[in-house]
């Protein structure tokens, strides 16, 4: 039976301190990606992008589990019933607010604090900053039940994890600590589980104290070079910077180079300047 909540119930948020806190929530369901979920998922975001009191987005989720991945029931099988339209529906909504939180004009930090698998690769790779519980498990699980990496799931563990050992995690279907995780670069970190949050909080509160278009500039910046040549990289940054002077960079960067070199009030070594 399709999950009968209400497609507002699916995903929940709440804003502290300039800190959004968007949880999964099906946590009955292991926060698997249902198309009610994925719809709503992409209408959160949307709100929270552009609101002025929000800096930072964290993605966790309820229970104990991130995501277990696409939801075999409703996105799966329900759609494939359906017909191709349904099936290609479906994706679209997935990869719709993956994309989003991919391209995000605030920092993202995932917070996985349980099962993730398969399709939660790709809101995975979203988060520009991933800290794991040390009970979070990765799997690329699709080969257990016959199917392949897909919806960005191989090219996410081709791109993050050393070759042979996402070769081997693709085709045995085997799991992942949060600790293999972090080894295998799949993560930024792994942290016991009862350190989460604060760690979280932690690496929160120090991106909400950098200027905020210097940050997107430098996490989208991150993304497009990795698929550059070294050269191409050299002249999108140059071009990327002068961008950033036109956003009101040159009077940030004013302001900080004067609390460093004249009033000596900070190092750019050890910290942020004082916004
Ligand atoms: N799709 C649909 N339903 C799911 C999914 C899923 N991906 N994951 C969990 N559920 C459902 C279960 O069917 C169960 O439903 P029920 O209460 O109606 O029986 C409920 O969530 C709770 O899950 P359990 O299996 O009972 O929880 P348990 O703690 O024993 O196991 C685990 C957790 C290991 C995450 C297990 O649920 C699981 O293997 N899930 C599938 C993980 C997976 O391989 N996902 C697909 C990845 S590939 C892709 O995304 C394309």
């Amino acid at each position: 039976k399709p999950d009968p909540r209400p497609q507002e119930e699916t995903v929940k948020y709440e804003i502290v301190d300039g800190v959004a806190w968007v949880s999964l929530n099906r946590p009955d369901k292991k926060n698997c990606q249902s198309p009610k979920l994925n719809r709503q998922m992409k209408v959160v975001l949307d709100e929270l992008e552009f609101r002025d009191d929000v800096q930072v987005l964290v993605l966790t989720g309820e229970g104990d589990a991130w995501s277990a991945g696409m939801d075999l029931l409703e996105y799966f099988r329900h759609a494939e019933q359906e017909g191709l339209h349904k099936v290609r529906q479906h994706q679209r909504e997935a990869y719709a607010w993956w994309e989003r939180l991919r391209w995000y004009e605030k920092a993202t930090v995932g917070m996985i604090n349980g099962w993730c698998f398969g399709g939660a690769y790709g809101p995975l790779f979203a988060c520009d900053i991933a800290i794991a519980s040390d009970k979070a498990q990765f799997g690329l699980s699709e080969i257990n039940w016959a199917i392949l990496p897909g919806g960005g799931a191989s090219k996410v563990a081709a791109d993050l994890m050393p070759y042979r050992k996402a070769m081997y995690h693709a085709m045995m279907g085997e799991n992942l600590t949060g600790k293999q995780a972090e080894e295998q670069g799949l993560v930024t970190e792994c942290v016991p589980h009862d350190q989460l949050k604060a760690r979280v909080q932690e690496v929160a509160d120090k991106l909400k104290a950098k200027d905020s278009q210097a940050l997107r500039a430098t996490k989208w910046a991150m993304r497009r070079v990795m698929e550059m040549t070294y050269d191409n990289a050299e002249d999108y940054l140059i071009r990327t910077q002068e961008a950033l002077n036109d956003f009101g960079g040159w009077e940030t960067r004013k302001e900080a180079t004067k609390q460093f070199l004249d009033e000596k009030t900070f190092k750019p070594g050890l910290g942020a300047f004082d916004k």
